[in-house]
């Protein structure tokens, strides 16, 4: 498989780097890593422990073929990226692994064949050239719009070939949601607190903004036809934490680096959605302000 993804961030590099193992990949990412990995290769440290080579470019190449587009920039970019790689939406099959709400239905509304993922690795950018595998989480892949299951059952079976556990899914749908719920838990908590994931839920009142969060989530998500039970989510919140205990996630990594964060396509989606049904979203509400206020604070910088 030729596999190009766009977006050469913490989560793109490690499932390209992984992927470059058996299929032909190219990374378009930023200058700085671009150049890292021409020189010495793309390394990845922790739970996953190799050197891979990558080809890596900081322009998508005159005339790419890539069979499998995987698209990972930031929720925020989706749009541009989804105008960047508008001459690919005929041949090529388009994946989203990226957080947020919306990614999705932003590249098929390009015309794109789509499927739809959720990847619950914890990875860290460590500088150019080197990503740190901080927790192993698994990948769901589902259909999303103009693709086949047989579409899904190729793409799952490359990541599992290359060393990334996933699974096909028939409802890609609730699981983006349940995801989105998973990220609107442990991504602000963390950002806030400036404490890895494994802090989330070691405090009683940090457990008890988790379920308050979770309860307007599955609301919401509801009246959008998703059925999700608290307790599965909160379950999944749970085994996500543990496993990537010791990830600082990544928005505490954007907040850290002074960056944009992707609050908007997470709580701040699950507060919109809730105020457009009437439905009380405070806690998804007040800590999607938080976040916003804290990417402005002089303390991120
Ligand atoms: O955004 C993140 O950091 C990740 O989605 C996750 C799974 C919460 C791990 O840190």
């Amino acid at each position: 498989m030729r596999v190009l993804v766009f977006g050469a961030g913490a989560m793109g590099s490690l499932v390209g780097g992984l992927l470059s193992r058996k299929h032909e990949t190219v990374l378009v990412g930023r200058k700085s890593h671009v150049a890292a990995i021409r020189q010495q290769g793309l390394r990845i440290t922790g739970k996953t422990n190799l050197v891979v080579r990558p080809e890596a470019v900081e322009v998508l190449p005159r005339e790419p073929d890539p069979d499998l587009v995987i698209v990972a920039v930031k929720a925020y970019d989706t749009a541009n990226a989804a105008r960047a790689l508008k001459s690919l939406v005929g041949t090529a099959l388009f994946l989203s692994l990226q957080n947020g709400l919306g990614n999705e239905e932003t590249l098929a509304a390009s015309g794109a064949r789509v499927l739809g993922g959720v990847t619950n690795q914890g990875i860290t950018f460590v500088g150019p050239g080197e990503v740190h595998h901080a927790g192993t989480g698994d990948t769901y892949i589902g259909p999303f719009e103009r693709a086949e299951r047989e579409d899904a059952v190729r793409v799952v079976e490359a990541f599992n070939e290359s060393g990334l556990s996933s699974h096909l899914v028939g409802d890609i749908r609730a699981e983006l949601w349940l995801k989105a719920i998973v990220n609107a838990c442990i991504n602000p908590l963390t950002a806030l607190l400036r404490a890895p994931n494994g802090y989330v839920l070691r405090t009683s009142a940090t457990e008890r903004i988790v379920h308050d969060v979770i309860q307007e989530g599955v609301r919401v998500a509801a009246r959008y036809g998703v059925d999700l039970i608290a307790t599965d989510v909160f379950e999944r919140v749970a085994s996500v934490v543990q496993a990537t205990a010791e990830n600082r996630s990544s928005m505490l990594q954007d907040l850290e680096r002074g960056r944009r964060t992707e609050i908007d396509a997470i709580n701040g989606a699950i507060a919109r959605l809730g105020r457009k049904q009437g439905q009380p979203v405070p806690t998804n509400a007040l800590l999607a302000g938080l976040i916003a206020a804290a990417e402005t604070a002089p303390t991120t910088r």
